[in-house]
C-alpha cells in the first residue's frame, strides 16, 4: 500500500465511523499564536474542545479526522537517521465530548491491526503523578485488546500531552508501539492546562491544571513512519513519500544513495526541500524575523547539503516540482503556488550566495594567522557564514581551524541562549543570526543606559532577542517618561557612534564582581564565566555572541515601554 493510499484509508476509516473529514489547516494558522508554526492536528479544533465553538452545528458531528500538515524545528539535528523529519504530516481523529476513551482505544486496534495488518508490539498508558491519577480505564480497555504484559505504564514524561503554546486543552495519552517505534499518540484531553505564572523568570513547568467541561479525544499518527511499517522499509526516505527525491538526487550527483556513505545528506535535502516546499506554499517568505527565519535555515542548510554533493541550484527547483506534483492531490494549495515557490528558492538560494561570498572576504582576512575558534565563531554569528563552510574552505586552503574552540564557544553560547529560546524555536534552530548578535549587544548598552538614567536600582529581570527585536524586562516601579525614553535612546547612539570596541574575558563570577559586572550571577553558570565589555561605558555577565564594535549596530529605537508586572518594566527595542 502507497502513503498516498495509507493516508485516504485512514481518512475513509474515520469517516465509516462517523467522523467529519476536514482539510490540513495552514502550518502558519493564527489558530494558536504562541507557536510559530503548526505542530499538531488538533491546533485548528481548539474552539471545540473549550465549548467555545459547536462541532455539531459546525460539522454536523461530534467527530472530525484530518491529515495535518505540521513543521516541528526541534528535530532538526535528528534529521537523517531513521524516523525524523522537520515537515511531516499528522493523522488524527477528534472528538469534542462525543465518544471517549472506550471507543477511540477500540478504533485505533481496529486500524492498526484490521486494516493495516500490523503487529503490536505494546501500548503505554499514564501510570498517573500527583495531580492526575492513574489511567486505570485505558489500561482495563487496552486488555480486551493485548495481553496484559503488553500494556506499560509510564509518567508525564511519555504519557501526558499539551498544551500547544502557552496553553490549553492537554491530558494523559496511551501510546502504540510497531517494532519499537511509536506510531500513535492518542489524547484524553480532560484539562485545560495554562502556566502558573506569566511573570519573565518563572519556571515555565509549573502548571495550573482545570478540568475542561467536557472531555475530549486527539489523536496523532505521523504518516511518514506509518508508511514506513506498512511498506517495511528500513527507514521512511525508502518510502514512497521520499523516493522520488532520493532517486533524483541520485541521478543528478551520481552518488548512489546506499552506497556512498552520504545517506545522511541525501535525507537532509529530501527533508528540507519537501519543508522549505511546504512552508513557502503557506505564504511564508524567507526573512530574518521569526517563521521566516526558520524557512531560511532551512533552504541555507538545504543549499549548502547539495554543495557536498555537488548539485547545482537548478535541482533543487527541479526536486521542488516533483513534491509538489506528488503531493497535489492531498494539498491542492501547492499547485496554485507553484510559481511563487520557486521564484522564492531561487531568490533565496542567489541572496545565500553573496553571504557566503561576503562571509568569504573576513574569511580571507582571519586566515592570516589560521582560524581560531573564535574567528569561526565571529564568522558564524557576525557574518551567517555556516561552520561547516568554514572547514571546507580551509581545507581547500591548507588552513588550520581550531575545531574544539568553535565547539566550546558555540555551547557555551547555547546554553545561556537555549532556556529563551527554545521557548520560540522549540530548540534547534536556536538562532545567532547577525540580527541577533547586534541585538545582543545592543541589549548591554541599553541595560547600562537605564542604570545612568533611571538609577543602580535597574537590574536585569528577563531578555528575549529575535532577529527582529529585543525585549528587556528590568526592575523599576514608574512608567518611564518620554524625556527618560529619549535620554536612553540618545545614550546607546552615542556609544554606537562612538565605535566602541566589544571584548570578551573569562573569569571567575567573584573576580567579575569585583570589577563591576552586572548581569545575573547564578548557579546556572559554572566556575568560570564570560564579561563583555563595551569598552569605557558597559560590563556584563553573558554568553554572546557579540559584535566585536559598536558601529555595527546602526540606530537603536525604543519602540515601546510597558509594565509586565509590578516592580517590573519591559522595553521593546529595535535597530534600524
Ligand atoms: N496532539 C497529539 C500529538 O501531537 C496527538 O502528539
Amino acid at each position: 500500500m502507497k502513503p498516498n493510499e495509507v493516508r485516504q484509508k485512514f481518512l475513509t476509516f474515520f469517516e465509516s465511523k462517523g467522523h467529519k473529514i476536514m482539510p490540513s489547516s495552514s502550518l502558519v494558522s493564527d489558530d494558536d499564536s504562541s507557536v510559530l508554526f503548526t505542530t499538531a492536528g488538533m491546533q485548528q479544533f481548539k474552539p471545540y474542545y473549550l465549548g467555545k465553538k459547536n462541532a455539531t452545528e459546525d460539522f454536523g458531528s461530534l467527530s472530525t479526522t484530518s491529515s495535518q500538515k505540521c513543521i516541528r524545528t526541534s528535530d532538526i539535528e535528528e534529521v537523517g537517521d531513521a524516523s525524523h523529519l522537520t515537515f511531516f504530516e499528522m493523522l488524527g481523529n477528534f472528538s469534542f465530548g462525543g465518544y471517549f476513551k472506550e471507543e477511540a482505544i477500540k478504533y485505533a486496534y481496529e486500524f492498526i491491526v484490521g486494516e493495516l495488518g500490523l503487529d503490536i508490539d505494546y501500548v503505554t498508558v499514564f501510570m498517573g503523578d500527583k495531580n492526575v491519577p492513574f489511567d486505570n480505564e485505558s489500561y482495563d480497555i487496552w486488555k480486551n485488546f493485548v495481553p496484559e504484559e503488553k500494556i506499560k505504564k509510564f509518567g508525564k514524561e511519555d504519557n501526558f500531552w499539551g498544551p500547544t503554546g502557552k496553553e490549553g486543552p492537554c491530558g494523559p495519552t496511551t501510546e502504540i508501539y510497531v517494532k519499537g517505534v511509536e506510531v500513535w499518540n492518542i489524547v484524553f484531553n480532560e484539562y485545560y492546562c495554562r502556566p502558573k505564572s506569566d511573570q519573565p523568570g518563572a519556571d515555565s513547568d509549573e502548571q495550573v491544571l482545570e478540568n475542561l467541561p467536557t472531555s475530549g479525544v486527539d489523536t496523532g499518527m505521523g504518516l511518514e513512519r506509518l508508511s514506513m511499517m506498512v511498506s517495511k522499509t528500513p527507514t521512511i526516505f525508502e518510502t514512497d513519500l521520499f523516493g522520488n527525491i532520493i532517486k533524483e538526487i541520485e541521478k543528478v550527483s551520481g552518488v548512489s544513495y546506499f552506497e556512498s556513505g552520504y545517506e545522511k545528506v541525501f535525507r537532509i535535502i529530501a527533508d528540507h526541500i519537501r519543508s522549505s516546499v511546504f512552508i513557502l506554499s503557506d505564504g511564508v517568505a524567507p526573512s530574518n524575523s521569526e517563521r521566516g527565519y526558520i524557512l531560511r535555515r532551512l533552504i541555507r542548510r538545504l543549499v549548502r547539503h547539495m554543495k557536498i554533493l555537488n548539485i547545482e541550484s537548478s535541482f533543487m527547483l527541479k526536486v521542488a516540482k516533483i513534491v509538489i506534483e506528488s503531493y497535489k492531490d492531498a494539498y491542492p494549495d501547492l499547485v496554485k503556488k507553484e510559481d511563487e515557490i520557486i521564484s522564492e528558492l531561487k531568490a533565496e538560494e542567489e541572496r545565500f550566495e553573496k553571504t557566503l561570498k561576503e562571509g568569504l572576504k573576513q574569511f580571507e582576512k582571519f586566515s592570516i594567522h589560521g582560524i581560531s575558534g573564535h574567528d569561526a565563531f565571529i564568522l558564524f554569528s557576525t557574518y551567517g557564514f555556516p561552520f561547516e563552510e568554514t572547514l571546507e574552505v580551509a581545507r581547500e586552503k591548507g588552513i588550520k581551524v581550531d575545531e574544539a574552540g568553535f565547539r566550546e564557544e558555540f555551547k557555551r553560547h547555547q546554553e545561556v541562549s537555549r532556556a529563551g529560546m527554545e521557548k520560540k524555536f522549540k530548540g534547534g534552530l536556536s538562532g545567532t543570526s547577525p540580527e541577533e548578535t547586534r541585538l545582543h549587544t545592543a541589549t548591554h548598552l541599553l541595560h547600562q543606559a537605564l542604570r545612568e538614567v533611571l538609577g543602580l536600582h535597574v537590574a536585569q529581570k528577563g531578555s528575549n532577542i529575535t532577529p527582529e527585536r529585543l525585549r528587556f524586562d528590568f526592575s523599576h516601579s514608574e512608567k518611564m517618561t518620554p524625556e527618560e525614553l529619549k535620554k536612553v535612546e540618545d545614550i546607546v547612539n552615542e556609544r554606537i557612534n562612538e565605535k566602541l570596541s566589544v571584548t570578551v574575558e573569562d573569569m571567575t563570577p567573584d573576580e567579575a564582581k569585583e570589577k563591576g559586572a552586572i548581569g545575573i550571577f547564578g548557579d546556572k553558570y559554572e566556575d568560570k564565566v564570560k564579561v563583555y565589555s563595551v569598552s569605557g561605558f558597559s560590563k556584563e555577565i553573558c554568553g554572546g555572541p557579540h559584535v566585536q564594535n559598536t558601529s555595527e549596530l546602526g540606530h537603536f529605537k525604543i519602540k515601546k515601554e510597558e509594565a509586565t508586572s509590578a516592580g517590573v518594566r519591559r522595553i521593546k527595542a529595535v535597530l534600524e
